[in-house]
């Protein structure tokens, strides 16, 4: 705040304070010289008179009450200008020992999971790591992958056995930690549009569609071979190295129709999913790995 504001507010509280009490005290005058008097302020009405008494002295005891409140207040926390009160207090200095308070309540929680490996979440009888990796999940996942993990369109079901990079407990760690970014190039000017269009019946001939041109899949079958089998897999089904998807299993993530197909084809497609290292504590994302481990090895 600039030096004047800060004056400006200061002498107005300040004057707000000093002037009530000045009005307070005048009207005590009766009080001080006279315990009640019979003077009147001159206003009748119907016969009754307003007469000129001090207030109570519980209600002036009240009033002065506020003024003390205020004064310590103002001693205490910042309000005038640029002082910041002798406690010291800002909402940065709460915000920060209540962090430490957390800290130094929960890092005993957490360091009893520390050692343990996320799957052995699942053989614990009451279940709180998992529940803890849940809340936790809920709170920095859910955005994006659904509130019960089933992902929605670009971003992956975690509850399904369906992996792009892989579904073992450290492999889920490990996307967690350091982020993914999927990388399918785009094919529209390699392929031409006949050739993606050709491409997408081939690509849905992989999970067993039926009536689909024979002789598009004919066409196509050998530029994949030759474009895509260092991804994807000869056989369509991926490699999990590079997060390149199964496309013989129905599960799509960007959609199993055949515009959706030809489209990823045509321009491409590249998820992305954040590294959370600097978000989250190496104990919190184990908790969660093994939240989401839990998901998909529910019979375990
Ligand atoms: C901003 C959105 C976003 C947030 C937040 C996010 N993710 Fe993801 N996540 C993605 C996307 C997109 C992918 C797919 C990446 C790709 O296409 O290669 C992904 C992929 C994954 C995968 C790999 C799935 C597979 O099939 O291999 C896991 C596991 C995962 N996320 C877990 C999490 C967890 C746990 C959190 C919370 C700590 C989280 N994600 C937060 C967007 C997000
Ligand atoms: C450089 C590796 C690479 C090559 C080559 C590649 N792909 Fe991909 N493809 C990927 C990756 C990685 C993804 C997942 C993208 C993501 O996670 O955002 C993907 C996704 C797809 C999808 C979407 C799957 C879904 O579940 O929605 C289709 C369809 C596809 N590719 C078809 C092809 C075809 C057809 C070719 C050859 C013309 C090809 N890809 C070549 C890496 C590749």
């Amino acid at each position: 705040m600039s030096p004047f504001w800060s004056a400006w507010i200061s002498i107005i509280t300040l004057g707000v304070i000093f002037g009530c009490t000045a009005l307070l005290l005048k009207t005590r005058k009766g009080e001080v010289f006279k315990d009640a008097t019979e003077e009147t302020t001159g206003h009748t009405f119907d016969g009754i008179e307003e007469l000129d008494n001090p207030l109570p002295s519980w209600w002036f005891q009240l009033f002065m009450g506020t003024v003390v409140f205020a004064l310590v207040y103002l001693v205490l926390y910042p309000g005038l200008g640029n002082f910041k009160g002798v406690l010291n207090w800002t909402s940065t200095n709460q915000w920060e020992e209540e962090i430490q308070h957390a800290n130094n309540v929960y890092a005993p929680v957490f360091a009893k999971y520390a050692a343990l490996p996320s799957e052995e979440l699942l053989k614990e009888e009451n279940r709180a790591g998992l529940l803890m990796g849940q809340r936790m999940f809920a709170n920095n996942c859910s955005v994006c992958h659904g509130t019960a993990a089933t992902g929605a369109y670009g971003f992956p079901n975690l509850a399904d056995k369906d992996w792009l990079y892989g579904g073992s407990a450290d492999t889920i760690k490990h996307t967690i930690t350091n982020g993914r970014t999927g990388s399918m190039p785009a094919w529209g000017s390699v392929l031409g549009e006949a050739g993606v269009r050709d491409m997408a019946s081939y690509v849905l001939s992989l999970s067993g569609t039926a009536d689909l041109d024979a002789e598009a899949i004919a066409r196509a079958k050998p530029q994949f071979q030759a474009l895509c089998i260092a991804c994807h897999g000869s056989d369509g089904t991926g490699t999990q190295a590079l997060g390149a998807p199964n496309l013989t299993d129905k599960i799509w993530l960007y959609g199993g129709s055949y515009e959706k197909i030809a489209h990823t084809i045509r321009t491409g497609r590249a998820g992305s999913m954040p590294a959370h290292k600097d978000l989250l504590s190496e104990n919190k994302i184990n908790l969660i790995a093994g939240y989401v481990y839990s998901l998909s090895n529910k019979d375990k």
